[in-house]
């Protein structure tokens, strides 16, 4: 979001850091100061950035996005059961608005790399089939690759269950009897665990490697980690 004047009260409830109606206790004690100063009131209208909470600058005050390693057994929206992917970040981004939310899902059994933001633009970006920003995974398969997987993929004819339209053409490269890396140019739900599904096998482990040139490896996340990256520093990297 764009730097703005915002009353100090709507400014500490949308990072998350509690109800408007604490805010004019927060001022009595000293706790909040704006430009070092104590502000008059809290709906004081100011710049978030010029806001420190115990004399700390006020967290990711105009957007915030992060680079994360999903790790196996976490879901990405509250509609699905499971542990949810924001219990790994600090307990008051949840309270954010605008809320911080996952570019495309990874299903639950998937780990990797993922892109949460708040930044509705960003989002889209990254999600619009314009961009054609490709997602690769690595795959291991119950049973042995056949050999014609490739090119099944590569025709731009596959056609999955429910679907109303052929898969984009996917780039398959083959790293073993039962391994693959897959390169995706849009994202359909469990997509590939719906292509092998078509071609009569199953995949047993999948692992989101790269979004575009970023590669989850450059990254040195562990499992269940994540950094915060500026939007112009994140498309650069994406490519
Ligand atoms: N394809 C899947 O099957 N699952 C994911 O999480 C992502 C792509």
């Amino acid at each position: 979001m764009t730097r703005k004047l915002e009353r100090l009260e709507k400014i500490m409830s949308r990072l998350g850091y509690g109800a408007r109606r604490d805010v004019p206790f927060w001022i009595r004690e000293g706790w909040l100061t704006v430009n070092g100063e104590k502000p008059k009131s809290a709906s004081v209208k100011v710049f978030a950035d010029e806001v420190e909470l115990d004399g700390k600058p006020l967290d990711h005050p105009f957007g915030l996005t992060v680079i994360y390693h999903k790790p196996l057994g976490t879901v990405c929206s509250r509609k699905e059961e499971g542990r949810i992917i924001f219990e790994d970040f600090p307990e008051r981004w949840i309270d954010r608005k605008p809320p911080l939310s996952s570019v495309g899902r990874l299903d639950k059994d998937t780990s990797g790399l993922l892109i949460v933001t708040d930044d509705g633009q960003l989002n889209h970006y990254l999600t619009s089939p314009k961009h054609n920003i490709s997602k690769t995974y690595a795959v291991t398969l119950d049973s042995p690759l056949t050999g014609n997987e490739a090119e099944v993929f590569a025709s731009g004819t596959l056609m999955l269950e429910a679907d109303d339209k052929p898969c984009l053409p996917a780039e398959l490269m083959v790293t073993g009897e039962n391994t693959a890396n897959l390169v995706l140019h849009e994202g359909r739900y469990h997509q590939v665990r719906r292509m092998f599904a078509a071609l009569g096998n199953h995949v047993v482990a999948l692992e989101r490697t790269h979004m575009g040139k970023l590669s989850l490896t450059s990254l040195n996340l562990q499992v269940g980690e994540y950094q915060t990256i500026e939007v112009e520093a994140l498309k650069q990297r994406i490519g």
